[in-house]
């Protein structure tokens, strides 16, 4: 509570104790309203018509909720995706211009379907069988030289094995599982964080093998931003980790050829969508490697920056970060941008755990401290408040992924995510999807969809999501011109966005 609001009470509460202080009680709420995320912005006429409308449907679908026991935010997302699809309020959040997205990884981007149905339908596409249940692809012309990878049958040709199988689609919905962490029971299959990051990096490995083939990884970057496009995403950031890229021939491809072919995808997708504003790239390495291993990344990537000065936005570590190392650890690595004068910006995940008082968990003061320009999930951030008030200080957002955060086990019902605080407090945020495809989600909406209706819960409005949005410019790594140009691009959508749904809802309600 501010102090003001603090004297305002004993003053009130010690001089008037025998009448209810009605005007207390409202300027007590206007202050805790201000301080939300968007609190301070003013709609205008037509936002506010929206919001009314915006608001009364969140009402009726916590309504329902409450007398059905099913509220989706409070269910884990493979079971409320079917209950989200239905929702009003969904259509709305998907038609939303929602800026950027900052936070994604290269290989889950896309919808699995595309992998499925169209890059393993290319030519000369290969699959084996490892004996614990799970498979690799590889493309190869002439057939895939030995060895196998390890615990793996024979490779077969895709094309040859389809055809002796009675049920096609049948097999390919077995692929589709393979690519994704989607199951009837989660709960059941996935007991512990350790055991999903397993599973989890495992289908990155599986993805890996199709996407790292030069054609699919192209397609796959363009078809990627097009769905992000579709979802009505303006702008993108995505993590990548950089596995050699390969042609059929064994071929194998650097970082700086896989640079040129991300850039060269950008801005032929830009070329063809010209309301869309670009992609960056975040170069990042695995968070178990050693120092030496870490220091020769960040000389890759400090090399890399400097060779693609556009479209390389700096660096972040991935993997589990309970089971890697942390920050501090890494500090000799880490600061060499510094001691060299050079700038690489950081956008390290930090605090995605539950695990508080460890060394990762403190990931997120040190963080901070290595200057980062965002902070990747900050799930843990709510626990320290020194840190949490440097971020707000230095005024470095944290990346919130509600369906991924979920998924992996760091928090169940959405409604008690660590972020209903940090929106209380109007922390600089942004809303991102981490991996949809992984998670069976697409795009950025679902995401949105856990934020508006459970994190912010009924004092989320339009003002939040706007806000968000804005949020997600204003953080982007974009300079300040292209930021500006941005904004332009998206606030002639939202106006559009606000437009369209006035005249709409007459018929709608
Ligand atoms: C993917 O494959 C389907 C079915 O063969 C086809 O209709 C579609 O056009 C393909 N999509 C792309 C982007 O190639
Ligand atoms: C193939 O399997 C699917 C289920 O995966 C089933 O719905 C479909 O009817 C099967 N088709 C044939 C021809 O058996
Ligand atoms: C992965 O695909 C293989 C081959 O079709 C299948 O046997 C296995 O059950 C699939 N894995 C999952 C998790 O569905
Ligand atoms: C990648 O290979 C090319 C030559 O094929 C070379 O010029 C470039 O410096 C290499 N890049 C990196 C990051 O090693
Ligand atoms: C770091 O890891 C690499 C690769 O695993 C290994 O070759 C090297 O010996 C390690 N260095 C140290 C100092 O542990
Ligand atoms: C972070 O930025 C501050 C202020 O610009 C500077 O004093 C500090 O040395 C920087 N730290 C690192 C590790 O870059
Ligand atoms: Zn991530």
């Amino acid at each position: 509570m501010e102090p003001q609001a603090g004297w305002l009470v004993f003053l009130v509460l010690s001089l008037v104790p025998l009448c209810l202080p009605i005007p207390l009680r409202d300027f007590l709420l206007e202050q805790e309203n201000v301080r939300r995320i968007g609190g301070n912005l003013v709609l205008g006429k037509w936002e506010e018509q929206v919001n009314e409308y915006l608001i009364s449907l969140k009402e009726k679908e916590v309504a329902k909720a409450q007398k059905t026991g099913y509220f989706p935010p409070s269910m884990h997302f493979f079971r409320a995706k079917g209950l989200i699809d239905q929702s009003a309020v969904f259509s709305i959040l998907k038609r939303m211009p929602k800026g950027a997205v900052l936070h994604l990884h290269d290989y889950a981007i896309l919808s699995v379907d595309w992998l499925v149905h169209n890059a393993t339908y290319l030519p000369d596409c290969y699959i084996c069988f490892t004996n614990v249940g799970t498979i690799q692809f590889r493309f190869s012309k002439p057939h895939p030289p030995s060895p196998v990878p390890p615990g793996c049958s024979e490779w077969v040709l895709l094309k040859t094995y389809r055809k002796q199988l009675h049920n096609i689609s049948e097999f390919d919905n077995s692929l589709l599982k393979n690519l994704t962490l989607v199951t009837d029971n989660p709960e059941l299959t996935y007991p512990t964080q350790a055991f999903i990051w397993r599973k989890f990096e495992n289908v990155f490995s599986t993805a890996s093998g199709l996407i790292s083939y030069a054609p699919v990884f192209k397609a796959y970057f363009y078809q990627g931003l097009l769905e992000l496009y579709e979802d009505n995403v303006q702008y993108v950031e995505m993590r990548a980790i950089f596995p050699p890229v390969y042609e059929l021939d064994g071929t194998k491809y650097n970082e700086s050829w896989s640079m040129a072919a991300y850039q060269e995808v950008a801005r032929q997708f830009v070329k063809d969508h010209p309301d869309f504003i670009g992609a960056k790239i975040i170069f990042t390495t695995h968070r178990k490697k050693n120092v030496t291993e870490i220091k020769k990344a960040i000389k890759k990537a400090i090399d890399l920056r400097a060779m693609f000065p556009d479209t390389l936005a700096g660096f972040d570590l991935v993997g589990h970060e309970d089971e890697g190392r942390s920050l501090w650890d890494l500090k000799d690595a880490l600061t060499i941008p510094y001691s060299k004068g050079v700038n690489l910006p950081y956008f390290f995940h930090a605090g995605e755990t539950d695990w508080q008082g460890t060394s990762v968990d403190i990931n997120v003061l040190d963080a901070l401290l290595f200057n980062t320009s965002r902070i990747g999930h900050g799930f843990a951030l709510t626990k320290h408040l020194v840190a949490k008030k440097l971020s707000l200080n230095m005024d470095v957002p944290i990346e919130l992924c509600p369906i991924s955060n979920q998924v992996l086990l760091l928090v169940s019902d959405l409604r008690n995510h660590p972020a209903a605080q940090l929106m209380a407090e109007g922390h600089p945020m942004v809303v991102s999807s981490d991996d949809p495809s992984i998670f069976g989600s697409k795009g950025v909406s679902y995401d949105f969809y856990e934020v508006f209706m459970g994190i912010g819960g009924m004092s989320a409005d339009l003002r939040t999501l706007k806000q968000l949005a804005l949020n997600s410019l204003k953080y982007s790594s974009l300079p300040p011109k292209e930021k500006a140009q941005a904004k332009q691009v998206w606030q002639k959508k939202w106006d559009q966005f606000i437009a369209d749904l006035c005249n709409a809802f007459p018929r709608e309600l």
